[in-house]
């Protein structure tokens, strides 16, 4: 009997065709939604390899249902959808897909930024709603972006690539992260001096403990009331009722998210009323070929764990 692959959501043929000849592969056959976890639990008992998706929450009850379970690749650098303790417990390995998306990731984080410091979905509305009337010296008038300070919590692959964009807009670049790093091009801030001093605070940190809730009404209270915050790190890093409070109050004045505490965004949310609140619905890496090379190296490192190999990108 060939070990069985199961994929939480649908996958191009192409990103699975190389493990057919060895494995079984069961795959939840909807591509806009990863599988309910009723149906993963109907399968996660047999199976030998679990390929799944960041929306699907991978925790201790799954493990303990995995007797056969070997390896869980996650299509994502981000690896807070899976309990880690529980897979060490389990002797599970698991691995993410860092550094294909890093350049790609940052250009979504410019854009953004400029998107939000320039009200671009705003100002597109106004052409198709017929709200343009004509050329006006102050309306729909942003932030200046050029020479600006951006600040960068979370300084990792992917704020250096941010960096390197930064330099072209002749931006000061300040960080906060867990450890100092020596950057050329930017300086380590403490976060209440980051949060002061910058134009635009991008938030690029992953979901821990450590940075659950860490930009909250205090430290929005902090910003200047020309910033934006811009959030492509992940959900829940950013109280978004305080949030809410600060955009529609004036004590920042735009936002840009990619990343929420629920995703998708539900539709109620009061967020979703303001006009200077800018939400994407979780694009950072959707590149096409991005995407085809994070799948590519999921695929190899299911295919090294279940052949007893050394797998490459294991984060536990
Ligand atoms: C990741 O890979 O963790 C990103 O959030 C995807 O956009």
């Amino acid at each position: 009997m060939k070990p069985m692959i199961y994929i939480t959501q649908r996958l191009p043929e192409e990103a699975i065709a190389s493990l057919r000849e060895s494995y079984e592969i069961r795959m939840w056959e909807d591509e806009m939604e990863a599988a309910p976890r009723e149906e993963i639990m109907k399968h996660i008992g047999e199976a030998a390899a679990l390929w799944t998706m960041l929306s699907v929450k991978v925790d201790r009850e799954m493990f303990e249902a995995a007797p056969n379970l070997k390896i869980v690749s996650n299509l994502a650098v981000g690896f807070n959808n899976i309990d880690l303790d529980a897979a060490r417990e389990h002797g599970v390995m698991v691995t993410n897909t860092p550094e294909v998306l890093t350049e790609t990731t940052a250009d979504l984080s410019f854009a953004l930024l400029l998107a939000t410091a320039r009200r671009l979905v705003e100002a597109e509305r106004t052409v198709h709603s017929g709200e343009w009337k004509s050329w006006t010296p102050l309306g729909l008038t942003g932030q200046d972006v050029y020479g600006a300070t951006l600040g960068i919590i979370g300084m990792g692959r992917i704020g250096e690539a941010v960096c390197r964009r930064a330099v072209g807009f002749s931006m000061d670049v300040l960080y906060h992260n867990r450890t100092r790093r020596n950057l050329e091009g930017a300086t380590y801030a403490e976060l209440d001096e980051l949060l002061e001093k910058s134009d635009f605070v991008l938030m690029l940190a992953p979901l821990t403990d450590e940075t659950r809730g860490m930009i909250g009404e205090r430290e929005l209270g902090l910003m200047k009331e020309t910033a934006c915050l811009i959030n492509v790190g992940r959900g829940g890093t950013v109280d978004e009722d305080a949030l809410y409070r600060a955009l529609k109050e004036g004590g920042i004045w735009a936002a840009g998210m990619d990343v929420f505490e629920t995703e998708p965004l539900p539709l109620d949310n009061p967020l979703l009323t303001l006009p200077n609140f800018t939400a994407l619905p979780h694009i950072g890496s959707a590149g096409e070929k991005t995407r085809h090379k994070m799948m590519a190296m999921n695929a190899e490192a299911i295919d090294e764990g279940l052949k007893g190999n050394q797998v490459k990108n294991r984060v536990c």
